[in-house]
């Protein structure tokens, strides 16, 4: 089937074209189209992104990143459209509901048995991982299977195995989901406080870049010395699954303030070594614990190399298989939207259309 799919749920206008087909253990992709208008220039002044700005913004880009898709004089024939419903900034998801609900209308009169359906932002990352074309270990398949502690794996195409544990890390979540199956999962913690994407922004502005931070930070620390400093490490050795990144942001406040004269490049390096350091050992207790055959990474600070570099080494280690987006799919799109949306259309399930800036996974 063709899905439309719509995506504001922040400060990127996106629209993405997607042929999907297959079941849900064996679900395939085409992208035929992926537009991404991106705002964070209107929103640099401000240091952050601003609800109301950011509303304004995908109402008037929407229509033309649509216009876009169209063959000229055509109307588009599609078999779903799946717009994001939450979690976000509510004046933002607003837009794109408005938005996906109009061309619901006017493409349902020539068919029927259009589909409109409410996407969670979550499963649109989490789900990203079947975007992915290659496992990092390929041998993991043969070796997992005297490890795994629970039996049965479902045999994926692109060759994930279950039981599986998925860590989400963007600029507004981290949380850890332990899933027995492609459509079932536990969230096993999240933060507390601040999310990690978060902490690299806070930590940018602070060093004097502009947002988003996490790429700045990620430039600077290949340059630096990840030792210079000892930032602390929140809540790494709790026994649960959940994160706390409020306190680490305030010590490099403090050190900053103790020490202006410090390198920049230090700064950036021990800080992401400090925050990435708890991410990878809480995922890499929840795999040994769940007895995971693979470890899926997503959202926008999935596209942290050194992050990547760390939960590849944990996976090798471990001998699992290891999965994240490729590079242009793990900050905001509309593709892993349609991704979500055609589970949920397998699943049966629908979502109401109203706003939830909250809305869990
Ligand atoms: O998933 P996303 O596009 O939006 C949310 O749903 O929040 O994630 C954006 C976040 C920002 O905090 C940004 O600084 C972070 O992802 N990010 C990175 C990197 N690229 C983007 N963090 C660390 N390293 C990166 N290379
Ligand atoms: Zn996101």
């Amino acid at each position: 089937m063709k899905i439309l799919a719509i995506e504001t749920s922040c400060d990127d206008t996106a629209i993405a074209l997607v042929e999907a087909s297959g079941t849900t253990s064996a679900p395939k992709f085409k992208v035929l189209k992926s537009v991404i208008s991106s705002q964070i220039e209107v929103h640099r002044p401000w240091g952050g992104v601003v609800p109301n700005l950011a509303k304004r913004e995908h109402i008037k880009n929407l229509p033309k990143i649509f216009d876009e898709l169209k063959v000229k004089g055509e109307n588009l024939k599609v078999d779903a459209v799946c717009v994001t419903v939450g979690p976000g900034l509510e004046p933002a998801l607003w837009a794109g509901i408005t938005f996906a609900k109009e061309i619901y209308e006017r493409l349902k009169v020539e068919n029927k048995k259009l589909k409109l359906i409410g996407v969670n932002h979550l499963e649109g990352h989490l789900y990203s991982f079947l975007l992915s074309q290659k496992t990092v270990n390929s041998k993991s398949k043969l070796l997992i299977t005297k490890q795994t502690k629970k039996p049965n794996p479902i045999p994926y195409p692109l060759n994930p195995t279950f039981p599986a544990i998925a860590l989400i890390v963007s600029g507004g979540h981290t949380i850890l989901l332990n899933m027995q199956s492609p459509i079932k999962w536990k969230k096993l913690g999240e933060t507390k406080d601040d999310a990690v994407g978060e902490s690299f922004d806070k930590v940018a502005k602070m060093l004097g870049f502009p947002y988003p931070g996490g790429p700045e930070i990620q430039r600077l620390a290949e340059k630096g010395n990840l030792n210079a400093i000892r930032f602390p490490r929140p809540m790494i050795g709790s026994k649960d699954y959940n994160f706390s990144y409020s306190g680490l942001k305030t010590s490099v406040l403090y050190y900053l303030r103790d020490n202006p004269k410090t390198k920049k490049e230090d700064v950036a390096a021990s800080f992401q070594e400090a925050a990435l350091d708890v991410l990878v050992k809480k995922t890499e207790r929840a795999a040994r614990e769940y007895g995971a055959r693979s470890i899926f990474l997503s959202g926008g600070v999935a596209a942290n190399k050194e992050l990547r570099r760390k939960l590849q080494v944990i996976s090798q280690k471990l001998q699992v298989s290891f999965l994240a987006p490729p590079m242009n799919f793990n900050t905001d799109n509309a593709v892993m939207i349609a991704v979500a949306g055609y589970m949920s259309i397998l699943r049966k399930k629908n979502r109401k259309f109203i706003a939830d800036g909250n809305m869990g996974i």
